[in-house]
Formats: C-alpha cells, sequence, structure tokens
C-alpha cells in the first residue's frame, strides 16, 4: 500500500469525552492526565524489555517464510475441501473468529460455492454436546479439513475434539485420515506436536514467546484467514504500522499507550467495567475477543512483587446501535462504574438507501431520502453526546474502513494497549494462573495422571449442604 493510502487507512482516537472538561467531575483533568503520563512515561520501554513475552510484537516481521507456506496450505484447501473446521478454545478461537467475521461476508457460509472465497468456515470453541453432534449434520466430513489449534497441546476441551475427529475420519477415510488435520501448536512442548509427528500430520507452529491470547497474527489466526481468502499480508502490514506507531519516543503521541493510560486512570476512579461498544456488526466479534485479551491478562490477585492486589477491569460487549435498546439505560443513568469504548467505521462497505415513502407520515417520512450510512453514525454519534451528558467517560476508536489494514492494526493497538495496562498496574498481563487452577480440577476429575494431589484436594473439599439448595 502506497504511504497515502495508509494515512488515509490509520485509526484514530478521540478522547474528548473521557475529560473532565467534557463530562465533569467524573472525567480526567488536564493535570491528573499529564502526571499519570509522566508517572508511568518508561512503561512502553519497560514492557518492550520483557522480549520473552512480547514476541508476539515481532509476527509483522519474522513470518515471510511461514506466511509462504500458509498460503500454499490455504490454496490447496480451498481446491480441495468444502469445509473447514477450527477446534480450539480461547486465544486458540476468538482471533479467528474476530478477523473472519470482520473481513469476510457478514453472510459468509450462506454463500453460494462460487460466492465464497474459501470453503464454509467453523470455528468449534465449545464442547456442548448438542452443538459437536450438530456440525456433522451439515458438514461432509469426507470433504473437511480440520485444524487443530492449541498452543500448549493439551487443552482438555480441544484434545477431546482431537479425539473424537480421528475417531470419526478413521472411520470413514481410514489411513488416510491424517491428511484431513492440520495442527497448530508449540513445535518442543505438548502432546498435540508429538501426535502429529507420529501419523504426518502436516503441523504450523506458534512462536515461542506468543501466548494464546496474543497469537492472532501467528499461524493460530493467519491459516483461517487465508484458507477464506482474506489477505494475511495486508493485515500484518497494517499490524506493522501500528506498532510503529507506537514506537515513539513520546508517551503522548504513542496511541496504545494514551489508551492504556486513559484506561487505568478509570480504574482509580472506580470504573471497574469496561464497555465496548463496536457500531459495526463486523467488528462485533473483535470485541469478544478484547474481553478475553483484557480479562485474562489484567485480571490477577499478585502484583510482580508478590503484593495481592486483585486487579483487573471487567470487560462488557455491547453492540451498536443493537444495544442501544438495551443497555444504553444503564449507561446513562446506572452507577459512573464504567467507561466505554466506541469502535466507529468512517466507511461502510456497503451503501444503503432509505427509500422515499409514506409522504403523509412525517414522523416515518423524515428517514427517507437518507441512508442507513447516516443513521448509524448519527446514532453513534448521538449515543456519545447522551454519555458525555450524563457525566459517562467514553472514548471512540475510528477506523477509516473494515479492512486487513485497518484490522492488523487495530489488534496490535489493543495487544499493546493490555500489555501497557498490565505495566501500569505492575503486574504479569501474560500468565493466567486462574485458569490454570480450572483446568487442572478438570484433568484431576477426569483421572489424568499426575493429577492425584489435586484429586485429593477436591475430594476434600467442603460437601454442598442441602439446605442451600432448592
Ligand atoms: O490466552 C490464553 O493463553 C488462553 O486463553 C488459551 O489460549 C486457552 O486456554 C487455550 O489454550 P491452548 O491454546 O493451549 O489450547
Amino acid at each position: 500500500m502506497q504511504d497515502a493510502n495508509r494515512l488515509d487507512m490509520q485509526i484514530s482516537i478521540d478522547f474528548n469525552n473521557m475529560m473532565e472538561r467534557f463530562v465533569g467531575e467524573h472525567g480526567i483533568g488536564d493535570d491528573e492526565l499529564n502526571e499519570f503520563i509522566e508517572k508511568n512515561a518508561d512503561i512502553a520501554q519497560r514492557v518492550n524489555e520483557t522480549r520473552d513475552n512480547t514476541r508476539w510484537r515481532e509476527l509483522p516481521y519474522n513470518q515471510e517464510t511461514v506466511v509462504n507456506r500458509i498460503l500454499e496450505i490455504a490454496e490447496s484447501v480451498r481446491k480441495n475441501y468444502h469445509s473447514f473446521v477450527v477446534l480450539g478454545i480461547g486465544g486458540s478461537a476468538l482471533g479467528p473468529i474476530a478477523v473472519q467475521k470482520a473481513l469476510n461476508h457478514l453472510r459468509y457460509n450462506e454463500l453460494s460455492d462460487d460466492l465464497r472465497r474459501g470453503p464454509k468456515l467453523y470455528i468449534e470453541d465449545n464442547i456442548d454436546p448438542e452443538r459437536i453432534r450438530s456440525l456433522f449434520d451439515v458438514i461432509d466430513i469426507k470433504r473437511t479439513m480440520f485444524n487443530v489449534i492449541t498452543k500448549s497441546g493439551s487443552t482438555s476441551e480441544t484434545m477431546a475434539q482431537l479425539l473424537l475427529i480421528t475417531y470419526m475420519l478413521r472411520n470413514c477415510l481410514g489411513d488416510n485420515w491424517a491428511n484431513h488435520v492440520i495442527a497448530t501448536t508449540d513445535e518442543h512442548k505438548g502432546n498435540l506436536v508429538k501426535i502429529a509427528r507420529q501419523f504426518g500430520i502436516t503441523t504450523l507452529y506458534v512462536p515461542d514467546g506468543v501466548g494464546g491470547r496474543f497469537s492472532e497474527l501467528s499461524p493460530v489466526g493467519l491459516l483461517p484467514a487465508a484458507v477464506c481468502g482474506i489477505d494475511i499480508k495486508s493485515l500484518l502490514d497494517g499490524a506493522a504500522y501500528m506498532d510503529k506507531l507506537c514506537s515513539v519516543d513520546d508517551p503522548q503521541k504513542n496511541p496504545a499507550f494514551m489508551l492504556a493510560a486513559l484506561e487505568c486512570i478509570s480504574m482509580k476512579k472506580g470504573c471497574n467495567i469496561s464497555v465496548m461498544m463496536p457500531y459495526a456488526d463486523s467488528l462485533k466479534e473483535m470485541a469478544d475477543w478484547y474481553a478475553q485479551l483484557w480479562a485474562e491478562s489484567l485480571g490477577k490477585l499478585y502484583d510482580k512483587e508478590g503484593c495481592v492486589v486483585r486487579t483487573g477491569q471487567t470487560p462488557v460487549k455491547a453492540l451498536g446501535v443493537t444495544d442501544q435498546h438495551s443497555q444504553i439505560q444503564l449507561y446513562a443513568e446506572g452507577p459512573f462504574d464504567k467507561v466505554i469504548t466506541f469502535l466507529a467505521v468512517d466507511q461502510y462497505r456497503a451503501l444503503m438507501d432509505i427509500p422515499n415513502a409514506y409522504d403523509d407520515i412525517p414522523d416515518v417520512a423524515f428517514l427517507s431520502g437518507h441512508t442507513f450510512n447516516e443513521l448509524i453514525d448519527v446514532e453513534r454519534r448521538a449515543t456519545e453526546y447522551a454519555l458525555m451528558k450524563s457525566r459517562h467517560m467514553s472514548k471512540t476508536i475510528t477506523l477509516p474502513m473494515v479492512n486487513e489494514f485497518t484490522i492488523g492494526q487495530l489488534m496490535m493497538l489493543l495487544e499493546l494497549q493490555t500489555a501497557y495496562a498490565g505495566g501500569i498496574l505492575n503486574i504479569d498481563a501474560f500468565d493466567q494462573p486462574g485458569v490454570e487452577e480450572g483446568k487442572n480440577a478438570t484433568y484431576a476429575l477426569l483421572g489424568k495422571p499426575g493429577y492425584e494431589e489435586k484429586a485429593l484436594e477436591l475430594k476434600n473439599m467442603p460437601k454442598k449442604m442441602k439446605e442451600y439448595m432448592l
């Protein structure tokens, strides 16, 4: 992309409505902001030094060979398969879901075969037996490629799914079953890589220092995207562009740092809830991806010195305009415990007129002659205004358009924001001990070898009492 086009496609941030001048005493004062920035000015540099956990930042620059391999695999999948099923959970699914929803046709799977740019795509991130069963009612397993994604190679949900598809593929394809599986996992650790090697399964690796929720721009997200014809080079290009914007020395010019600072100040002011509200269906799942990123990275019991801090901010997903008719009442008149981030889009990929009719009913006719594009934009600005008037903090991240380049930027921006917020809060944003506890308890309850002590701990937990049950 030409430099001028890149500039036109640069994401912008408006945080006027976070400030005291606009929302009164619940907002942030200029001095307060400046002091905070000064105090945390070296965060970006400190986060960069934790290279072992921030290798995801290098993904836009160091994957040339792997991208070419992904494009080759994707081409062959497109030619030979009718469905592509991703099996994974958490960071191994939410990124692929968000990118697909943003960049594919909004009704991708329902398009006819000649209009779709690739096979039908299913991202199966739950183990609800009914959902699993239903998948096999809509795919033809002989014409399906399964992409099993697990960084650790040991997550129970994903491994159970692998067991199931191995059984089903073997039943209908015999020895040829492994050709219908692609593994995306750690190169050195876990069981998936062992199984893949044993059966000659095509494998892509999640690089070291790239944790689950930061892995979208690795083969985790790139293969499913490429299979659907999404331009993954442009996605990485957008991520690199944002990484550079966030590499400036002046913290006030670093968009990710500023976003992190604003969220952290709002936390100090009692905003325990962070709402992300995209005004675009294509970005709805981006809010879901961000919810995991923000919650799992910042929800921590201890700080880096081992002191109990119980930090974090609860992410909430809302959709404009849909949730104007459900949640906005609470945001406007409820407690001052929320900060809202709108995701706006300047230019939608469709222009839809609102036709003229019912001239004799002015309360309806006033809509005629406008476009749905104007309507959604006006409603976003009106909601922003209403929240400002009710003295609630909000900010807006605007994408000039939803395309590969802007989605790459947005994901890198939010990943960096999260890493900087972790630095500001002095916590480890890259681990997830709370998730591990649940995973270990599952292993123990299902009798996995090595978890006998945990099983005993669970056996000795307080028994549930009848008087608390109805
Ligand atoms: O962000 C994380 O690390 C987690 O959400 C993981 O992605 C999730 O638990 C799945 O792990 P894995 O990819 O190892 O199966």
